[in-house]
């Protein structure tokens, strides 16, 4: 059984307008960060800081989606999409390795520690446990580092509680 997977075709809506959505360069939300940094240690307000303005946006979104589930689940929402800043890739590169991963992800896949492009390609598509090991040294909960790892899995493999899969999923919109 392989929980790998990379991009699906069935996602290019999603990707479409998360890519429009990156295009307007949308900024933090001022009170948003800093509910979100109240609830976050040192070492993961330092990941958090480590990303993207529209990365943080996107965190700020995920976060105040699952609020009223608790702090801890606010909190592994906000960050798993932290493995995205070892890639380094604005909005056409993302696009770039978005398609990489559609057409060729099991080549792409193996670009992570290549040079230039590739590599910047390679690690964004392997952001998932880039952010899981990430989460994992800076000390986070199990849960933030298990909902990076699997915040792109198939339904029905996470190891996570499905009820928390679901509304996890839907704060990712
Ligand atoms: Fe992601
Ligand atoms: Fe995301």
């Amino acid at each position: 059984v392989t929980t790998e997977r990379s991009y699906h075709w069935s996602d290019i809506p999603h990707l479409a307008q998360r890519t429009l959505w990156s295009l307007r360069k949308p900024a933090p939300d001022a009170n948003d960060q800093a509910w979100l940094l109240s609830l976050l240690t040192p070492v993961e307000a330092v990941l958090y800081r480590s990303m993207d303005q529209v990365d943080q946006s996107h965190a700020l979104v995920c976060a105040r989606a699952v609020q009223s589930l608790g702090d801890e689940v606010a909190v592994a929402s906000a960050l798993h999409d932290v493995g995205k800043n070892q890639a380094g890739l604005g909005t056409p590169g993302r696009v770039l390795a978005s398609l990489a991963g559609l057409l060729i992800a099991d080549l792409a896949r193996r670009w992570d520690s290549a040079s230039g492009l590739r590599g910047q390609i390679g690690r964004y598509l392997d952001h998932p446990e880039l952010g899981a090991a990430a989460l994992r040294r800076a000390g986070a909960s199990d849960l933030a580092v298990a909902w990076a790892r699997e915040h792109h899995w198939p339904p029905g493999q996470h190891t996570i509680d499905p009820d928390l899969v679901a509304a996890l999923l839907d704060a990712d919109e």
